[in-house]
Formats: structure tokens, sequence, C-alpha cells
């Protein structure tokens, strides 16, 4: 195994046109800063860098439709996403951002040197133009028609309504964004990464030389390198973003996937002027923390310009993790189906290590996991007051209680007491295991194996009652459980920060140092205490309704953004709707026609007559249900035969763009065969 002498964390740059939410702090913030806290405590050298990604088409299309520039957009969100990371603890070294002048040198100087390497193909192309505007069009600036699915409104990348990823020239009546503008085909020069001239070498890398990468990492490198890589065009025609730094390139810029990787390195110039052994020796180890949709570029991508550059290392390992979903559905910013951190702190305050703690047992590490405010609540109640805060409230308050708050001496030891204490040890080397494979989940079950030690140990030797009968025995009880919060103080400090802070505040101490864990005496005889108060405390039932129901109220603005009305019908004259004659009636038989989905075969007395309908609703009602229920009935609709089955009229009903059918009763009971007009 190589020897390391260094880390180099990065976490992903999130992009700045959006608040950070429990997805993106489950699957990488989380998770990373756990790594590097633990790492600092083992006090290894370690630089862990984040920032904002801020250039992109998203973030220009967001500015343009809110009409403001991109810069007031990405302040706006990087000064959000900072201060909300900090609240929660997520300790970063630097949270830097790509619109810095640093990373403009940075991206600007990489290019060039492989630009002079010649490192690059330059490519022409044809590519859809506005004249009205007279810019070059991303693929996310032209709508038109999908040729799949007839969508109206499908982008140059992709129909959302389909989800067949498209090209802009795929579109029918193809518009700029722009100017409403049919665009025109014009030639353009890009640059591109010759991606496929590394596959070799990427093989090599990964697939031989990194069979310890997570299943999901390796099995997604394994899969773009067996589809074969294409050349990747580096640059974009766009005013927004890091210039080309070279000459006949006026009005292109750099690919966002370019240059927002390239952000580490420069976050971390902008940390240290020692930023170059980060980023240069071959003893530093590397660690990108991502998502697993950023996975190609981190592994391939962004290696493969650190390559061609030529004076960097490439990483180490690229532990990514997949999605996690919120209540059994995607997280999804434009439908506002999220937990927003900065809402979470606002409405849970002093519960941040809550948050983390669930979303740590959750994490989406193998597979893609669920959030759901139940579980949430189920493991602040269950686990967080019950196990850790149970047992370490307990033992203070006994403490003050029979000891004034001064830590006992140890009278005697009983072999279970030694076994206690020995196990103290293996749970710290059992987290450290699981910590440095980035197993973050089984990290924290190691580290509450502590906590459910001392809670068994209390319970099985009841000092409350030894108390009656023998003072020294409870002396040793005492002093041993505090040993044991004494250890959680620190073993817990990449988990949970906020509450071994105040663990220590109670145990009137300062940081102990993480390999003092296990080995005995921490727990000093004679030691005075703070009073202390509960650690965690429950979370009521009205807590999480009143998250329900902020989802609840996305989930109906959003059906109600997704309806799409029916545009109105050319007009028709009085005469004309006169002849429609709609009376109403009750439905007095019912019963399912055989072999179909969706229709009912009824009787309706309408007043005139008693008849047979055939209607398409049984997939909204049971013929059960529509018994004796009055509807409206269009009855003189000509006879038709459905199923072998003459229809005498319809039934109406109202139905909405996702095809849900209702049926038009009176607002009260009225006679049948009362008219409708
Ligand atoms: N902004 C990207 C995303 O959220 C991540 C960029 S990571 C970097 O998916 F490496 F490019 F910085
Ligand atoms: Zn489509």
């Amino acid at each position: 195994m190589k020897e390391y002498n260094r880390y180099m964390v990065t976490s992903a740059l999130p992009y700045a046109n959006g608040p950070i939410h429990i997805g993106h702090l489950a699957g990488v913030y989380i998770p990373s800063d756990i790594y590097v806290r633990y790492l600092r405590l083992r006090k290894r050298d370690v630089l862990w860098v984040c920032g904002s990604d801020e250039h992109g088409v998203p973030i220009t299309l967001k500015a343009k439709k809110e009409n403001r520039t991109p810069q007031q957009v990405v302040d706006e969100y990087h000064e959000l996403n900072k201060k909300a990371f900090q609240e929660l603890g997520i300790s970063f070294d630097i949270y830097s951002r790509t619109s810095n002048k640093v990373h403009y040198q940075m991206a600007s100087e990489i290019f060039k040197t492989i630009y002079e390497k010649n490192g690059f193909i330059e490519n022409q192309t044809e590519q859809f133009f506005d004249k009205t505007a007279n810019q070059f069009l991303a693929d996310r600036y032209i709508t038109g028609t999908c040729p799949h699915c007839n969508n109206e409104h499908a982008y140059g990348d992709q129909c959302e309504k389909c989800g067949t990823s498209l090209n802009p020239i795929d579109l029918i009546n193809p518009k700029s964004v722009v100017s409403g503008d049919k665009p025109i085909l014009k030639e353009t020069k890009h640059w591109y990464l010759p991606l496929n001239q590394y596959e070799t070498f990427l093989r090599e890398w990964i697939l031989e030389g990194h069979k310890e990468w997570k299943p999901n990492v390796y099995g997604a490198c394994k899969s773009w390198l067996d589809l074969g890589l294409q050349p990747r065009a580096v640059t974009r025609d766009l005013d927004w973003g890091v210039p080309v730094p070279i000459e006949g390139a006026d009005g292109k810029v750099l690919y966002v996937w370019f240059d927002a990787p390239i952000g580490y390195i420069s976050a971390t110039k902008e940390l240290t002027p020692e930023w170059e052994k980060y980023w240069k020796s071959e003893d530093t180890k590397l660690v990108h923390f991502i998502g697993k949709d950023n996975i190609v570029f981190h592994c391939i991508i962004f290696p493969v310009i650190l390559k061609a550059e030529g004076s960097f290392i490439l990483p180490e390992n690229v532990p990514a993790n997949e999605f996690l979903n919120l209540e059994n559905d995607k997280i999804s910013t434009s439908r506002n189906w999220a937990v927003w951190l900065h809402e979470y702190l606002q409405d849970f305050k002093g519960k941040e290590d809550v948050l983390r703690y669930v979303l740590i047992a959750n994490a989406p590490e193998t597979k893609d996991n669920n959030f759901t405010w139940a579980d949430f609540q189920n493991r602040n109640n269950k686990e967080l007051v019950a196990d850790l805060g149970n047992f370490i409230n307990r033992t203070l308050v006994l403490t003050e209680k029979y000891f004034n708050g001064q830590i006992p001496e140890i009278t005697t030891l009983t072999d279970n007491d030694r076994h206690v204490l020995s196990q103290i040890k293996t749970i710290k080397e059992d987290t450290e295991i699981s910590l440095e494979a980035y197993r973050f989940r089984e990290g924290l079950n190691a580290a509450m194996n502590l906590a459910r030690l001392g809670n068994k140990y209390l319970a099985e030797t009841e000092p409350w009652i030894v108390y009656k009968t023998d003072v020294q025995r409870v002396k040793t009880i005492l002093n041993i459980s505090l040993e044991i919060i004494f250890n959680i103080s620190i073993l817990f400090e990449p988990f949970l920060p906020f509450t071994t802070k105040k663990i220590r505040h109670f145990l009137n101490i300062n940081a102990i140092e993480w390999d003092k864990i296990g080995t005995g005496g921490l727990a000093t005889p004679g030691h005075i205490m703070n009073p202390s108060s509960l650690l965690f405390e429950k979370i009521e039932d009205a807590q999480i309704l009143q998250q329900m129901e902020k989802l609840e109220k996305s989930k109906q603005q959003n059906i109600q953004l997704q309806t799409k009305i029916v545009p109105q019908k050319t007009n028709v004259n009085f005469e004309e709707f006169q002849k429609m004659d709609i009376r109403i009636g009750t439905v007095i038989e019912a019963e399912k026609v055989a072999k179909t989905t969706k229709l009912l075969k009824l009787k309706v007395d309408t007043g005139i007559d008693k008849r047979t309908i055939v209607s398409g609703i049984a997939e909204h009602y049971k013929a059960e249900e529509m018994i004796g229920k009055q509807v409206m009935v269009l009855v003189n609709l000509e006879p038709r035969k459905i199923k072998n089955i003459e229809s005498q009229g319809m039934i109406l009903m109202a139905e909405n763009s996702e095809g849900k059918l209702m049926l038009m009763t009176p607002s009260s009971q009225i006679e049948n065969g009362s008219e409708v007009h």
C-alpha cells in the first residue's frame, strides 16, 4: 500500500442557482465533513475545499427569467449556501466560488497549458445561431416540438415530457428562447478533449488500479469505458463563464464542467501558498466526494484534464453516493420537492445534529435511499433521546445528586466492569475502520455502540438501587459510566459536533485527543463537572405534521403548475347549444362491463325513461358507488353500440389534464328529468 503524507479532500461544488437540500447533504457534504473531522482528529495533514459552481447555462437562463444578471443570481445563492453550510457545522477549510479572479486565472492557465501541448482537437461544426440577438444558442436556449411525442415545449437537449435526450437539430420548429425567432445554422469552432485517446490509460488506472472503488463508482466507469469514449467539446459559445484564453476565441467560454472541478485547485490556491504541495505531490491522497450524477466528470473527464496538463496528481478515491429520495419521491428543485437546509435551520433551531444524525443513518451509500419525516422523528425520539441522550443525562444527574457533580473514584472492579471498559477501544477501532473505508453509516452505528454499551451497563448495575445499600459500589459504577461519556465526547465529534461540544461543557473539560479513546482514566476522580441539562428533546407530532403540510402544499402547487388547461374551442351560437338536451337523472343500476377496465354499464332514470348508458368511468368510480347518484345526462346523443351494448346517451363529467374524471352532480337533490341549460 502506498504511503500518504497528506490529504486533499474536495466536495462537489454546488451550483449557485438554488439552495442546498437534504439530498446534497446526505450524498456529499455530511459524509465529507465526518471524514475530514475524523482526519483532523487523527492529526493528519488535510485540506478540505468546496465552493459555489457559478457558471453554466441554467444560471444564465434563471437570470434571464428573473431579469437579473447571472452575477446577481450567484451572489445570492453563494451567500445563502455558505451560511447554511456553516450553521450545520460543515467545516470546509474554504468555501470559495468559481466567479472569482484566482479561479479565472487557474482555469485559463490549465486550458492554455493543454492547448500549447496540442492536447485539444479543433473542430468546426454547425450550430444554431440567433440572428436578431446575434448570438449562438446553447441547447437549453432552443425550444421546439419533440419529434418523439409532439410536446411543443421540448428543449434542445431533452424533452421533459417523454424524457428523450435530443440534439437541437432534432426539434421540429426550433425557436430561440432569446428572441423567439427561428434560429439559423452557422459554423462555429470549438476545442475538444480527445477522451478516446485516454482509454488505455483510464482502463489501466481505474479498472486495474482501483478495484477497491465503491461498486457503484467502479461499475459506472466500466460501463462508460466499455461504451467507448468520444472527444468532448470543452468550450461553448456563451457570454457567461471563463473566456477561452487563446486568440480567435472571442465570445467563447470554457465549458462549465471544464472549469468547475478546476475550482478545487483554485480554492486551494486561495487558501494557502502551499497549494502545489497538495495537488502535485505523489504522497498526497486526493479524495473527491460527489453524488452519482457527477461520476463521469470526476472519474473520467477531470482526470483526463489533469493528465493532459501533466503536473497534477489524480484522485485516489471517489466515494460517490447514490440519491436520497424524499417521502418516496425524487427530490426536485423545480418541483419544490425538498427539505431545504436554510428552512430546516429555521424550523428546527438547535437541532443541527439531529439532521446530521438522521441523514447519515440513512445515507444512500450503496443504493438510493429514502428520507421520511416519520423516520426523522422516530430516530430522534428512539435513538438520540432514548439511547444516547438518556444514558448521558441519567449518569450526570445521578453524579450531581449523589456526589455534587464531583467524579467519584473507582473502589473495586468486577469482571464485568473490566469487560465494559475494554470494549471502548474495540468500538473506537470499529469506527476507524468504517470511516477510513468511507462507510459512514456503519461508522455511526459503531459509535452508537458506545452509547448502547453505557445504557446496558447502567440498566444492569442499577446504581439508583445500589445507592441505598452500597455507596462505594455506586462510586465505581458512576466512574465507569462517566468514563464512557468522556469517550463519547470525542468519538462522536466527527458525527455530532454540536452535541459533543455540549457534553464537554457538562463535563467541564476541553477537547480530548482522539488517541486517548479507550486508554482509560479519562474520568479523573475529584474533577468537578458543570450542571447538566437535556441533550436531546423529543420531537412532537405537531412539528412533524407541520413539515408534512409544507410538502403537501408543494404537491398541490405542482399539480396546479402541471395542469395544462385545454384551449377554448371555436364559438357556437345559442341555437347550436340549444340542440343538446341535458337532463338530471339518477343511476339505479350499475355493473362493470366484462373484460374491460374502464367501462360501467349503468341503468339511469332520466325522468323520461329508464335507459342503459355505457360510461368510461370504471377507473374512477366503483359500480356500487354509482348507485343512487344524480348525474347530468346528454339524453339526445345518437345511440351507439359499445362492446355490443347499446348506449343511449352520455353521462357528463369533468376531466383534468391528467385524465381524472369527476361526475357533475346537482348541488342538491332535484327531480329526475330536470333540464340543464
Ligand atoms: N455543480 C455540480 C453539480 O451540482 C457539481 C460540480 S463539481 C465540480 O452537479 F467538480 F465540478 F466542481
Ligand atoms: Zn418528447
